[in-house]
């Protein structure tokens, strides 16, 4: 698979066979990752691979707690502004109208389309997940490699007939994950990611995207 292949088909898939990822894969693929870019190479992630029994106890402990009402960990960190302005702001909403659209849920419905993200909790019936850390103190740079890093792991999934979802969702269940990886202290748990094979049955329309205009400007040529 060339490198266009791999980013035109990465999606963020919410749907996933329980095939087993083979540890070997996972491990192929983590290794290559490693050589993502960072400021001055400091490689801020700190990544932590879990399937099997760790995994299954992280998706009891968050359906525990979901089914028991109990609220969300206030993530470690502002996932998006408080008032988002335009065009993000209209974005968001059109993703949001998609995704629930797609699943029959009106915008009113905000139970129903709490039960649907409930699935983030269940890597949506993926075998394997990630969870990136990145410490504490690091800055805005280190979190943008932070990202550079996580979309090389996506890409080196989908050159091994693997997808992925990220997911800032496990942001609100750190504690949750927590108990179970026992991280270092100075960690904040940045992003999870559920990886998997597709489950090819359940359908929903591809993101769009901005026009390249709006978001790229060319400046010179001939
Ligand atoms: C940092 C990050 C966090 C995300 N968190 C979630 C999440 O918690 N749950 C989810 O279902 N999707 C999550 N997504 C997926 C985005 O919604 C998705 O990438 C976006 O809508 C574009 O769709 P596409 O990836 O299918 O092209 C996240 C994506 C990124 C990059």
């Amino acid at each position: 698979m060339d490198v266009y292949e791999a980013v035109t088909t990465r999606r963020a898939v919410r749907g996933f066979t329980e095939r087993p990822v083979p540890e070997a894969t996972l491990e192929r693929v983590l290794a290559a990752a490693a050589w993502a870019p960072s400021g001055s190479n400091i490689q801020p992630w700190r990544t932590y691979v879990v399937t099997g029994a760790p995994l299954a106890e992280i998706k009891k402990r968050a359906d525990q707690r979901l089914s028991a009402g109990d609220p969300w960990d206030e993530p470690e960190y502002e996932q998006y502004p408080p008032a988002l302005k335009s065009p993000y702001r209209e974005r968001r909403s059109a993703f949001g109208e998609q995704r629930y659209g797609a699943l029959g849920i009106p915008r009113e419905d905000l139970e129903a389309r709490q039960r649907a993200a409930s699935a983030n909790w269940q890597c949506f019936g993926a075998p394997a997940a990630l969870f990136c850390y990145i410490d504490r103190d690091l800055g805005r740079p280190q979190w943008s490699d932070a990202g550079m890093y996580l979309q090389t792991v996506m890409l080196l999934l989908r050159s091994e007939g693997l997808h992925s979802c990220p997911q800032m969702a496990w942001a609100k269940f750190h504690r949750t994950v927590a108990e179970v990886l026992s991280p270092p202290d100075g960690l904040v748990l940045f992003c999870g990611m559920s990886i998997g094979y597709e489950d090819v049955s359940a359908h929903y329309p591809r993101t769009g995207r901005a026009p390249l205009r709006e978001t790229v400007t060319f400046v010179g040529g001939r």
